[in-house]
């Protein structure tokens, strides 16, 4: 990783210059978007590699600054208002908001009140990180809003701490990056022991590829504590062994594992860190082809290891293998959500059409697969608009 793209000397081009601290902006329009994970599954909170990229769907959050510490936000999906001053604890999608304000409240800022109204394409509940756009464009906005200096580096961890709190998912550090710091065209190469990132080069159209989306539709739910036992599992592998994570595992050292559970956990995230760097040595030489078998050992990984896929993602994987995809993986925290192929372009339509027929014949139903995925940039965290 080269130095200069360390985390903790942040690039702010996207930040209006008008915002400085302690003058925020009056109101204005902020967006942050949803990701796909290239490779690099429940490694984050072991320490470890993952390599998400930015979506074109986003989450646009507009808001404008009150008088009182009161925020009031409404939600163009559900149609509803919630207002809320942190005295009381707030549920639902606007969960979200609070534990924002929450957690830059508790970090010592001064956050201003606001009014916001919050709309979004990416989709909910399909592991493309949906709740990460949202605290991330919230997040952006209350700070703009109360001209409060957070360094982008910084805001990965506000969101995470926002989630893990208050809205009490154990997350790790993944979506928030990726949402934050994503450029377009690239992949997020991120250490998230240290923070650490590059951006990797992913030129899928410059190729004649591009990366089918295929969302299973089978329900996928965070905070149903099998994320929790993943989690909680790698921690107590990695105790068991001594270590500080799993990222200072090798494969040698689970033999001194007695549990073969946790012996096949920690192996999934021991040979997965391993693919992540793998696909960056590819990527960094243009070898875009040949990450497809990384791809599909994830997924492999995922399926027999970590215990997380599900009939549909499977099904998925292997009916686009079949159709010709260079390698296929569900993508995200696991028991359902999307599955990412890659494949031909010309034959995107073929992999897809391939992939429905299977569903049907298995009477699953997926979403519509989405358009070709191209890495892109977060959207510009947009200049917050001087009142009129
Ligand atoms: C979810 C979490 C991330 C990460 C992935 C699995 O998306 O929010 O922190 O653990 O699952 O890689």
């Amino acid at each position: 990783m080269k130095a200069e793209e360390r985390a903790g000397e942040p690039r702010r081009t996207n930040l209006s210059s008008a915002v400085t601290a302690g003058t925020g902006v009056e109101r204005g329009v902020w967006a942050a978007p949803g990701r796909v994970n290239l490779i690099g599954e429940h490694t984050d909170y072991c320490d470890g590699f993952v390599l998400p990229f930015a979506l074109p769907q986003r989450t646009v959050v507009t808001a404008e600054r009150l008088g009182r510490p009161e925020w009031s936000v409404t939600s163009t999906l559900t149609g509803e208002t919630v207002t809320f001053d942190l005295s009381e604890p707030v549920t639902g999608w606007a969960a979200y908001v609070a534990a924002v304000v929450w957690a830059l409240r508790d970090a010592g800022h001064d956050v201003p009140g606001a009014r916001l109204h919050v709309d979004s394409d990416v989709p909910g509940g399909a592991g493309l990180s949906s709740s990460a756009a949202l605290e991330c464009a919230v997040l952006s906005a209350l700070a703009d809003l109360g001209g409060l200096d957070i360094p982008l580096a910084h805001r990965p961890k506000l969101a995470q701490r926002a989630e893990n709190e208050y809205v009490g998912v154990p997350c790790g550090i993944m979506d928030q990056s990726a949402s934050t710091l994503c450029r377009e065209g690239h992949a997020l190469f991120l250490d998230c022991r240290t923070m650490a990132t590059e951006h990797v080069p992913l030129d899928l159209a410059g190729q004649g590829l591009a990366i089918l989306v295929i969302d299973s539709r089978a329900p996928h739910q965070l905070a149903d504590g099998e994320y929790a036992a993943r989690r909680a599992a790698c921690e107590r592998a990695a105790a068991l062994l001594g270590l500080p994570a799993l990222r200072d595992a090798a494969l040698a050292d689970l033999s001194r594992l007695d549990d073969p559970l946790l012996v096949r956990r920690a192996r999934h995230v021991v040979t997965e860190n391993a693919r992540v760097l793998e696909t960056i040595a590819l990527l960094r030489e243009g070898r875009l082809r040949e990450i497809g078998p990384l791809m599909t050992a994830s997924h492999a990984s995922m399926r027999d290891d970590f215990e997380i896929t599900v009939p549909e993602v499977d099904e998925a994987v292997e009916t686009a293998l079949a159709a010709g995809a260079y390698g296929a993986r569900m993508t995200g925290g696991g028991f359902g959500g999307c599955v990412l192929a890659l494949v031909e372009a010309e034959k995107l339509d073929a992999v897809a059409e391939a992939v429905h027929t299977a569903f049907a014949t298995r009477g699953f139903r997926p979403r519509p697969p989405s358009p070709p995925s191209r890495p892109r940039r977060p959207p510009p965290i947009l200049k917050g608009r001087a009142p009129s």
